[in-house]
């Protein structure tokens, strides 16, 4: 992909900051190196000019709590999807008992800085309360599903651009037909439990994109192909499927194979779905300490994976989950950090500076057509 900073050059740009002394040993880009990003147009002035977004999840705890984080999401970003704030259990933890607080503190925060919103997400096996699940298992599901999505999806309407409807319903590890997740909504309804999620969302918002989101498309073995093989169902029984997430939590542990990520977003618009980049981060596990080659190492492989997705779709949404590395989900993952080191898995660093990883994604941006 032409534009985008190839990784000679990315070193090359490195070692000519080293020889001019601009990094200091043993730690991160020296000030004046760092500078240079900070010049920059942000990730949203380059995003809006492709008509395109780019975004992140939040908090919005985090969000009333840190005003520099504040500025940073706002400076950055041009869409928002909550991290939690639109669960089930945070949206109804009890019965009957609603709390749109968080969500409608995000959508506020959003409005007033001109940012576009996205909901995560109406089904999950987790984030799923235990008196919806003995409802569940009771025999009330059906009720229970299509007043949670309509109620949810009704207030905001016309305000979220899309919504995950469902998540993470393919696990190939489970054994079932077609690779598809255990999970309490399965055991009473069968598969069809995803069509009824989409055809509630798709009754509450007939204008809101609707998205099927998962993670390991960019995998080996069976994961990607029991997504393709879901999606094609629900075409063929006319769900009102439009698009599909592709988490892409990529980490420095594991290799993916680019052409697998190529070949599977072109399935997808074969099918006439579009692809979302939904929740994309980086880990740095078992990376030696070393922070100009941990940023570099997270980079590259950012850099790969856009550009093998760019080889067949240009997404229109693309996110990242989380914008700095004072707020990732990943600080707390004993896989991914078995050490509890401070992770570097994001494009911003602890104190909202601009990394490696934020210049892959500037140039993504930058050099769309
Ligand atoms: O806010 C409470 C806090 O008051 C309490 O003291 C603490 C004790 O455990 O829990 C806090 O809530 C936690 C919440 O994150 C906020 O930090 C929940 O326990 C914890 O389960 C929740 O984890 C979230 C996880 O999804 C499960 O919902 C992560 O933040 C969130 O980043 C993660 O995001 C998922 C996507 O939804 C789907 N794709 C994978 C991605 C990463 O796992």
């Amino acid at each position: 992909m032409n534009g985008m900073i190839t990784r000679r050059a990315f070193m090359g740009g490195l070692a000519a900051a080293s020889a001019a002394g601009l990094i200091a040993p043993f730690g991160a880009l020296a000030s004046e190196a760092v500078n240079e990003l900070e010049l920059l147009p942000s990730l949203r002035k380059v995003a809006e000019t492709k008509g395109v977004y780019f975004g992140t999840a939040a908090s919005p705890k985090v969000l009333s709590k840190d005003f520099a984080y504040r500025k940073a999401v706002s400076r950055e970003c041009n869409l928002l999807v909550p991290e939690n704030a639109t669960k089930w259990a945070y949206l109804q933890p009890q019965r009957g008992k609603w709390d749109f607080t968080g969500a409608d503190k995000l959508l506020s925060f959003a409005e007033e800085n001109g940012i576009k919103m996205r909901g995560h997400t109406l089904l999950w096996y987790r984030g799923f309360p235990q008196w919806a699940e003995d409802d569940l298992k009771a025999g009330k599901g059906e009720a229970l599903l299509e007043e949670h999505i309509h109620t949810v999806v009704s207030r905001y309407r016309g305000k979220f651009m899309s919504w995950d409807v469902v998540n993470e319903a393919i696990e190939p590890n489970d054994g079932l037909a077609n690779g598809l997740r255990k999970s309490p909504w399965l055991a009473v309804f069968g598969p069809t439990y995803i069509d009824r999620a989409f055809q509630y969302a798709a009754e509450a918002d007939p204008n809101c994109q609707l998205v099927y989101n998962d993670w390991g498309q960019e995998s080996y073995g069976k994961r990607p192909e029991a997504i393709l093989n879901l999606l094609r169902r629900l075409k063929d029984r006319g769900v009102p499927v439009h698009g599909v997430g592709i988490q892409a939590h990529l980490s420095t542990r594991w290799n993916f194979g680019p052409q697998q990520v190529t070949s599977f977003c072109r399935q997808v618009a074969d099918m006439g779905l579009e692809v979302l980049i939904t929740e994309l981060d980086v880990s740095d596990a078992k990376l030696a300490d070393d922070l100009v080659q941990r940023d570099e190492a997270t980079a590259e492989r950012m850099r790969i994976f856009l550009e093998a997705v760019s080889e067949s779709v240009k997404p229109k949404q693309i996110l990242t989950w989380g914008l700095s590395d004072r707020y990732s989900w990943l600080q707390e993952s004993n896989s991914e950090n078995p050490t509890g080191r401070a992770v570097r898995t994001l494009p911003l660093d602890r104190n909202y500076k601009r990394k490696a990883m934020w210049k892959v994604l500037h140039d993504y941006f930058r050099q769309l057509s």
